[in-house]
């Protein structure tokens, strides 16, 4: 099975596919893949939403600055070491710290410190993912023990991106991000949205194809959900929300077959568009679940895109609610392991070391 590859047209021919029995033979053989590297166990990484504060204007985000709609908010460190005590006492194994981009001196202390005391209590692997930024910001935050970074290239199509973005966002510096991570020694994510006003079906093909040539170890995607009070809300995707969320698992489950021992995640945003749609993920070629543990008071300003699941609920609400939907799917928790993508260690011949 190691020798599965698919050519664009390929590609493009199962993202279009309608024939449930190709497409199930398509999710079957993901499941297998990723059966194979990871047994039933799915990874955990807690998601703590720290702050919503964004310098950022991207078109179909609820964050982004031009919104006034929103109330900012930046959690104290006492309440972030917390959050990560709990999620380490509860078996997280992993922590991922995400934020809107803003790149003040004082938001990058706060980091520092917020990475050092949780390498210090905690015994979790950090994720971050908190934008672009230089990239000795990123060497400092590596060396301070953070190992993983998730930086979304949103779309791999330049021409596509200049359509999401206002002028100064540049796709070029996004695409040298990520590889200043890869070459600081970051496992390094990366992902897109699915279904965006403007995307074709080829765009998304090339996503795949992008994923595979930059040697990408994670992959985070999930469907573009409209918010109201942002100026894409005004264009109408090409795709009907039962689409998008079909293409949604399919890109998940070639992202499988193509990548093969990469971590991908089943994206919350799945969820918004069907009441399963995480467990389909996990059924389909994911291996890592975001359970949110940002503290409630703070949920429902992190609002990215509207209807986001899981705002009413404290983080161990959401634990238990995940137990239950991973029971369902067939999978069980890898308690206490930090998860990192096998893909990392074969690109780099690095040793594996950590929980
Ligand atoms: N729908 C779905 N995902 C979105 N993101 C931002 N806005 C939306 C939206 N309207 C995703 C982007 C970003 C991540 C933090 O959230 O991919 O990288
Ligand atoms: Fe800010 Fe990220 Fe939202 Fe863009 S997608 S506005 S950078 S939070």
């Amino acid at each position: 099975m190691k020798d599965i590859n698919l050519s664009k047209k390929e590609i493009i021919n199962l993202l279009l596919s309608e024939n449930q029995e190709e497409i199930d033979k398509l999710f079957q053989l993901a499941n297998q893949l990723a059966e194979n590297l990871f047994g039933n166990k799915v990874f955990f990484r807690g998601l703590l939403e720290f702050s919503n504060i964004c310098s950022k204007d991207c078109f179909y985000c609820g964050l982004r600055k031009s919104n006034k709609n929103l109330s900012r908010f930046l959690i104290t460190e006492e309440e972030i070491l917390s959050a990560a005590i709990w999620a380490d006492q509860n078996g997280y194994g992993s922590i991922t710290l995400q934020s809107g981009e803003i790149n003040t001196a004082s938001r990058l202390d706060l980091i520092k410190s917020i990475i050092s005391q949780i390498k210090k209590h905690t015994k979790l692997g950090i994720t971050l993912s908190l934008g672009e930024l230089c990239k000795k910001t990123y060497q400092d935050l590596f060396e301070l023990g953070a190992h993983r970074y998730l930086l979304r290239i949103e779309t791999s199509s330049s021409s596509l991106y200049k359509k999401l973005h206002p002028k100064d966002h540049s796709f070029e510096n996004r695409l040298q991000c990520l590889k200043d991570l890869q070459d600081i020694g970051y496992q390094t994510g990366t992902g897109v949205m699915i279904g965006l006003p403007f995307q074709t079906i080829k765009d998304l093909a090339n996503d795949l194809l992008f994923f595979q040539k930059f040697d990408i170890d994670m992959i985070g995607m999930g469907p573009y959900l409209c918010h109201e009070d942002t100026p894409l809300a005004k264009t109408v995707s090409s795709f009907s929300k039962d689409k998008r969320f079909m293409l949604s698992l399919k890109m998940i489950a070639l992202a499988r077959v193509l990548l093969k021992d990469v971590n991908i995640a089943a994206a919350t945003a799945l969820q918004v568009l069907d009441a399963k749609g995480r467990e389909k993920a996990l059924q389909c070629g994911a291996n890592v679940l975001m359970p949110i543990i940002t503290p409630k008071k703070y949920r429902d300003h992190y609002m990215i895109y509207e209807d986001k699941p899981c705002t009413d609920e404290t983080a161990s609400q959401c634990q238990m609610c995940l137990k239950r939907r991973l029971k369902s799917a067939k999978k069980e928790i890898a308690y206490n392991e930090w998860g990192d993508p096998p893909h990392f260690f074969a690109r780099t011949k690095k040793i594996k070391v950590g929980l």
